[in-house]
């Protein structure tokens, strides 16, 4: 199921200006890879987060190669810093290799591992959170993120309408687990949530 109509993405998507070539690569990786990246509709809505939030420390839960980074290093002001997480060495380099084509390197570490144990070992707080990590993870994820959050952070998350099985009868484990993290997302205190159906659904709590 589309979340939003094809037609109108692509007519973002055209009308969107394409003066990063480094940005072009890596949706081409993308797409001649199938890597699900955040992409251009979500990408400038990240880069804008940045800039609003005046944010100077970014923590992404799941950074593939580096394309939510490179957004968001783009609305940060110079001595931003943004820690990135990954299960891949290979999609960590590459990722760093664009972003220092980018001269965005010196803003960013890669660390490579699993975000739930990462993110352990930093105290914060965040400006924001980005979570984009495996889907049976994101209830786990939800606390870990939110206490990290300075007040006014932001913690936005990937995938919350899992191309329409939020809807499945049946869901399975993946789809189970978004669903009980979109309940975390609207019935925990201390936070404002919404959901914007962009893409495939980005959750989004900002921490009162
Ligand atoms: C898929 C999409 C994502 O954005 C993601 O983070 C993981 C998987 C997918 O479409 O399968
Ligand atoms: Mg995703």
């Amino acid at each position: 199921m589309n979340i939003t109509e094809p037609g109108i993405n692509e007519y973002i998507k055209n009308i969107l200006p394409k003066d990063d070539d480094i940005l072009s690569e890596m949706e081409d990786y993308a797409s001649r890879n199938g890597f699900p990246i955040i992409g251009p509709l979500v990408g400038p809505f990240l880069r804008q987060l940045a800039r609003i939030t005046n944010a100077e420390k970014i923590f992404e839960m799941g950074s593939g190669y580096g394309y939510s980074a490179y957004w968001f290093a783009g609305g940060m002001k110079e001595g931003g810093k943004i820690i990135c997480t990954e299960g891949s060495d290979d999609n960590a380099r590459r990722g760093m290799e664009y972003l220092k084509r980018g001269k965005y390197d010196s803003m960013v570490d890669f660390h490579v591992g699993d975000a739930l144990e990462i993110i352990e070992r930093f105290d914060g707080p965040f400006d924001i959170i980005l979570n984009d990590i495996n889907k049976e993870d994101y209830p786990r994820a939800f606390d870990l993120a939110i206490m990290r959050l300075r007040p006014g952070g932001v913690f936005i998350t990937d995938n919350v309408l899992w191309s329409g099985r939020v809807l499945d009868e049946n869901p399975d484990a993946a789809t189970a687990a978004i669903l009980e993290f979109n309940k975390k997302l609207f019935n925990s205190d201390g936070i404002i949530s919404s959901i914007i159906p962009i893409r495939d659904g980005l959750g989004m709590a900002v921490k009162i």
